[in-house]
């Protein structure tokens, strides 16, 4: 078997064997096979795309190539949650203390943002001092303690993904439902969950930009954690507005917090007892959703939700105050309203554009090597369906820089369309797998 035998295969649109896949994965987790020839196999995959059983292979290859994490002395059901991406998504951390509070474990492996969509160890730094750099043994003693830690990914966490991901990103080759499919599946199989909770976002602000899509990808990634063994459901969700009101690191945080205070955003509060209902189902809390949503409300209106975030903070040496201050100081030098040129119902929000907005300001990173700037960002005033005056301030742009406002406020004014008619209302969970 040789690489240039398998490109030719994948070109011409054959189907390839479990060990043709085996050796792929394995020649680029061991660099004995050269970028190009990756990437020529990449495009062909891209083109003439794999069946169900390829991409299973794939993804138990990847799964394979590094260190696969046991949760065995966890006691009970490990159930992860793994969102797709998207801008303003927070859920993490308020989910992750919802679940905890109902004596679910959660020991969730996160990763850092990259481009316009944030990722969760990046917000959890808004904690000042706050690790999430932990060893095997001590992320499973915390989950042991207090049912709730939170750790970035290890670094021989499926190696040949990584490696691949990157050569896709710079080869055009990221968009394809396999190579997604097996990229997240893997890193989601090789964390040691017993159970997986997918929420699949489509939209503006997501990488499948249709529900249909979305659709695709969801049904494949589950039906790879039932042939893997996992149980496994995906909820397909609208991405096609930002999630909440705020996109920035310490911003999110703030609104992540209020959600658990019972004063948070509507749709984040929603999905987030979705998530939780789905998540308590799994770990057989209860076989009841209508009594699993109950127990997720629950958890915000006792405050147990809020106390068990607080503890899991400073657990990870972070500082809590964010989470006692009433209305905590917002940080950044400079706060400019964008105010609606013209009135009528905000039609449509792209996420991706308020997203670059923040990313403009420094909430994100261009590269990986980027420095974050927590405690920029944008607050939206305005979401779908709300009707808004000439003059009235659309969105608050937060920055430390008072020359990259007008930049910013320019992605904002794309983002937002205006109509006379009011938009109909998108239902926020759109299908369940
Ligand atoms: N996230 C991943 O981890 N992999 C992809 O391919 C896309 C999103």
């Amino acid at each position: 078997m040789n690489m240039l035998d398998l490109i030719y295969k994948k070109r011409n649109g054959e189907t390839l064997k479990k060990e043709e896949i085996s050796f792929f994965v394995n020649a680029v987790t061991n660099n004995s096979v050269p970028d190009y020839q990756i990437a020529a196999f990449l495009m062909a995959v891209f083109f003439q795309k794999m069946n169900n059983d390829e991409t299973t292979d794939l993804t138990e290859a990847m799964m394979n190539s590094g260190e696969i994490v046991s949760l065995a002395k966890i006691d009970g059901i490990k159930v992860d949650k793994h969102s797709t991406g998207g801008v303003g998504d927070k859920t993490t951390i308020a989910l992750g203390p919802m679940v905890a509070a109902c004596g679910v474990p959660v020991a969730k492996m996160s990763g850092r943002g990259l481009g316009h969509t944030g990722g969760t160890i990046d917000k959890l730094e808004a904690f000042t001092g706050i690790k999430t750099d932990m060893s095997i043994d001590a992320f499973i003693q915390r989950v042991n303690d207090i049912q709730l830690a939170v750790a970035g990914q290890t670094s021989n966490l499926a190696p040949a993904d990584k490696k691949l991901y990157a050569l896709r990103d710079v080869t055009g080759t990221v968009d394809n439902t396999s190579l997604i499919a097996s990229s997240v599946m893997s890193k989601k199989l090789a964390s040691g969950a017993d159970a997986i909770v997918l929420d699949v976002k489509y939209g503006s602000g997501a990488f499948m930009k249709t529900s249909v899509e979305a659709e695709e990808l969801a049904t494949l990634m589950v039906t790879i954690g039932k042939k893997l063994n996992r149980k496994i459901i995906a909820l397909v969700t609208d991405m096609d507005q930002p999630l909440g009101y705020a996109v920035g690191n310490t911003l999110e945080v703030i609104e992540a917090i209020n959600v658990l205070k019972g004063k948070g955003p509507e749709d984040v509060t929603h999905l987030c007892v979705e998530l939780g209902a789905q998540i308590l189902v799994l770990a057989k809390k209860t076989d009841s959703l209508p009594i699993a949503r109950n127990m997720m409300k629950e958890t915000i209106n006792n405050g147990s939700a809020l106390n068990k975030l607080k503890q899991f903070v400073q657990l990870q040496n972070g500082d809590p105050g964010l989470i006692d201050s009433a209305e905590p100081l917002l940080a950044a030098k400079f706060q400019h309203n964008v105010l609606a040129k013209e009135s009528g119902f905000v039609y449509a929000i792209n996420a991706e554009h308020v997203g670059k907005a923040a990313l403009t300001l420094g909430a994100g990173r261009i590269t990986k090597d980027s420095v974050i700037d927590l405690d920029v960002g944008i607050v939206l005033n305005k979401k779908r369906g709300e009707y808004v005056n000439v003059n009235e301030s659309i969105a608050a742009i937060h920055s430390n820089d008072y020359e990259l406002i007008s930049e910013a406020e320019k992605w904002i004014r794309h983002a937002y369309h205006f109509k006379q008619e009011k938009p109909e209302e998108v239902e926020m969970i759109q299908k369940i797998i």
